[in-house]
């Protein structure tokens, strides 16, 4: 019989991950503050919050609510910077017992390859997961609204990436009346030619996707109930878009390419992470589950096992895809 390991591992782009259940960028710290709740040795990854060139303050207060919906949020990207991330939590990264991947956020090529040669400096991160997709700054879906844009962006970075893996993470909506695919498609192909048998022109793996823009108003005081009135919407309603951009985004491209796909939105229990693995993902993030309960990742890793094995398959990894379309 195969132990969990065996059955649960996943390779991302040549990231191995002993099963694919990730903590989101910016729901569990900056990097392993989440050890007092849940024994990150037993999930598959972390991923940091999002880390800019600069410190950030981040939007005013509310800047988190709870809605029928799911939560919301307008953080507005606060953090330490790279400096500080760079003196304080990279030395760190190391002694973290699972894979970190590092999240990046920026408002220029300029501030991308800044942050991404620093983190690229540090051994322990084995991939840096790009940001363009964050709705609560001015300028935040920028480079994943245009191809162009994100072609150009994803061609800066490479050369800046000597060892650590290149994730892409995509807004729902930044493809505008692009379809995901195409916005995708300019990620994965940025580049002329891999420089090796092993190395990709673009992205190595993908991510769908970030929150989806959305407002709340408080009706008695007619006010939004966000300081920064409009936020990200995350959590269950989120869900079944997500799983729409995964399918789409794996037919189209990324099963061709071989490009793996993260799927993260409203994964609240196993069957949530079993659907996008259907639709076309390789592995799933959790980030607001982790608010209602943040052992909830373990629930999930175990149900996931289960399932593949009541499936017949050998690896998580041969149900990838696997929806029956007739
Ligand atoms: C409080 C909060 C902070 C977040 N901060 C970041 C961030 O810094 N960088 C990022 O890429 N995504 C951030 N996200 C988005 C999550 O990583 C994730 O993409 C989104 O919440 C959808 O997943 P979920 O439905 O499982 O929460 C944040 C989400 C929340 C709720």
């Amino acid at each position: 019989m195969n132990r969990p390991a065996d059955i649960l591992g996943v390779n991302l782009a040549g990231v191995a991950l002993r099963n694919p259940v990730i903590l989101a960028a910016g729901t569990c710290g900056y990097l392993d503050e989440m050890n007092d709740a849940i024994d990150l040795a037993r999930v598959g990854a972390v991923v940091t919050k999002s880390i800019t060139r600069l410190p950030r303050d981040g939007n005013a207060t509310w800047r988190i609510i709870e809605t029928r919906s799911g939560m919301m949020n307008a953080i507005g990207l606060a953090n330490v910077g790279v400096e500080a991330f760079s003196r304080e939590i990279a030395p760190r990264v190391a002694s973290v017992p699972t894979t970190v991947i590092g999240s990046i956020a920026g408002f220029s090529i300029d501030d991308y390859v800044a942050v991404a040669a620093a983190m690229d400096d540090c051994d322990a991160i084995q991939a840096v997961e790009i940001n363009v997709s964050c709705p609560n700054v001015h300028g935040g879906t920028e480079f994943g609204a245009d191809p162009r844009s994100l072609s150009e962006l994803v061609r800066a970075l490479r050369p800046v990436l000597s060892r650590a893996r290149l994730f892409v993470k995509l807004s729902p909506i930044a493809n505008g009346p692009l379809p995901i695919k195409d916005v995708a498609r300019s990620a994965i192909e940025a580049g002329a030619q891999p420089a090796g048998p092993n190395s990709r022109p673009g992205a190595d793996a993908i991510c769908l996707a970030n929150t989806m823009p959305a407002m709340a108003i408080d009706v008695h005081s007619r006010r939004p109930r966000l300081a920064n009135i409009t936020g990200g919407l995350s959590g269950p309603a989120i869900h079944p878009i997500a799983v729409k951009l995964v399918h789409d985004c794996y037919r189209a491209i990324a099963k061709d390419t071989s490009t793996p796909i993260i799927g993260i939105g409203g994964v609240l229990s196993w069957e949530d992470a079993a659907e996008f693995i259907l639709a076309g993902a390789s592995a799933v993030e959790m980030g607001t589950s982790l608010f209602v309960d943040p052992r909830s990742p373990l629930k999930v890793i175990a149900g996931l096992e289960k399932w593949a094995r009541a499936q017949g398959a050998a690896r998580i990894s041969d149900l990838v895809g696997g929806v029956k379309l007739e």
